[in-house]
């Protein structure tokens, strides 16, 4: 048994030694070690062995089989290292690597996080509301009557269950006033949706930013000062205003807001900018009507609204002559930004 441990030993100890490759080396290690190898089957003599032997054939054994163990290991690993420098051996580490290129934010997001920033150091907090909404809150809320064109199927979204894609952001003073008590003084920024025919000044979807703010006392000075700090923020100290009457359901009196700035390149063309005016009474109405309460009583509480959309403000800051880019998602475009 010894003779034939030791040339078990010395075989076994070739064949890995000569084992080329990982197969070869699994191959060696089922015929020597596995359940019906060599090794295995030599130690079935043990039975046969006299009591005095059995001890140091025992150890013998053992020592054959940690010996076998421990040669597959190192030439295992041998392999393994073999590998790993022929897969390095084409590879130039001093080659520049392939950088990867930093995304930047949206364009409309960058102005968005801008915006909210300075509206946030005036004290107004961040509001929001759904996309999908219900004709309540997108117009009868908001003082627009049944026959307002806004609500024609021809410039509105609806969908087969009545409810609607807003049309502007408006509906957030609403989810606002229905929760909440004066004092309020929110903006949301936030998708708005109409049927527009898709130009270079016009998509189906756009980014509004609305404001809002409810307290007593508050009047058209508040708005103004607000609106023109806001505005001069954001286009320089040198910006100039006109405040144009005009007409929102849900505001009395309202405003298209211009503007006019030797940084808006076109320096004395005024831009259209903004629509606001003053909580119309009858909003503050339809909201203690679906409340159930008096908590916007209109002869104690007057409140202001804005509204403009960021895509345009965006196009005017940044010379860009088409709304479109914005969603053609151009790298070209895009990493301008
Ligand atoms: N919701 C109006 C629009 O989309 C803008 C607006 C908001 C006007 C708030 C007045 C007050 O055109």
């Amino acid at each position: 048994m010894d003779d034939q441990l030791e040339a078990l030993r010395s075989e076994a100890l070739a064949a890995i030694d000569a084992a080329s490759e990982e197969a070869a080396l699994e191959q060696a290690r089922i015929k020597y070690l596995g359940q019906a190898g060599a090794l295995t089957a030599i130690s079935k003599g043990m039975r046969d062995v006299s009591k005095e032997e059995k001890p140091r054939l025992g150890k013998l054994l053992n020592d054959v089989r940690g010996a076998i163990t421990v040669a597959l290991e190192d030439r295992k690993r041998a392999l393994a290292a073999r590998a790993d420098a022929a897969a390095f051996a084409n590879i130039d580490v001093t080659l520049p690597g392939a950088a990867h290129r930093l995304g930047t934010l949206h364009p409309i997001t960058q102005l968005l996080d801008h915006a909210v920033g300075i509206f946030r150091r005036m004290g107004f907090a961040f509001a929001d509301g759904p996309d999908i909404e219900t004709e309540f809150h997108c117009f009868d809320a908001l003082n627009t009557p049944a026959d307002h064109p806004a609500r024609n199927e021809q410039d509105t979204f609806y969908l087969p269950d009545g409810r609607l894609l807003r049309t502007h952001t408006s509906t957030v003073q609403i989810r606002t006033m229905e929760k909440e008590t004066p004092p309020i003084r929110i903006i949301a920024p936030g998708a708005a949706y109409r049927r527009d025919e898709i130009d270079a000044t016009h998509l189906a979807q756009f980014t509004q930013m609305e404001g809002l703010y409810v307290d007593e006392g508050v009047n058209l000075g508040d708005l103004k000062g607000t609106l023109e700090f806001f505005f001069r923020e954001l286009f320089g100290k040198d910006a100039k205003f006109r405040f144009r009457p005009h007409f929102f359901p849900f505001t009395e009196p309202s405003f298209e807001v211009d503007i006019k700035s030797t940084a808006l390149g076109a320096a004395d063309k005024w831009l259209e900018i903004a629509g606001c005016g003053m909580v119309d009474p009858a909003v503050f109405e339809a909201m203690n009507a679906r409340r159930g309460d008096l908590a916007f009583d209109p002869e104690r509480y007057t409140g202001f609204a804005f509204g403009f959309g960021l895509d345009r403000l965006a196009m005017i800051m940044a010379g860009v002559p088409d709304i479109r880019y914005f969603t053609d998602n151009d790298q070209r475009f895009l990493a301008q930004f």
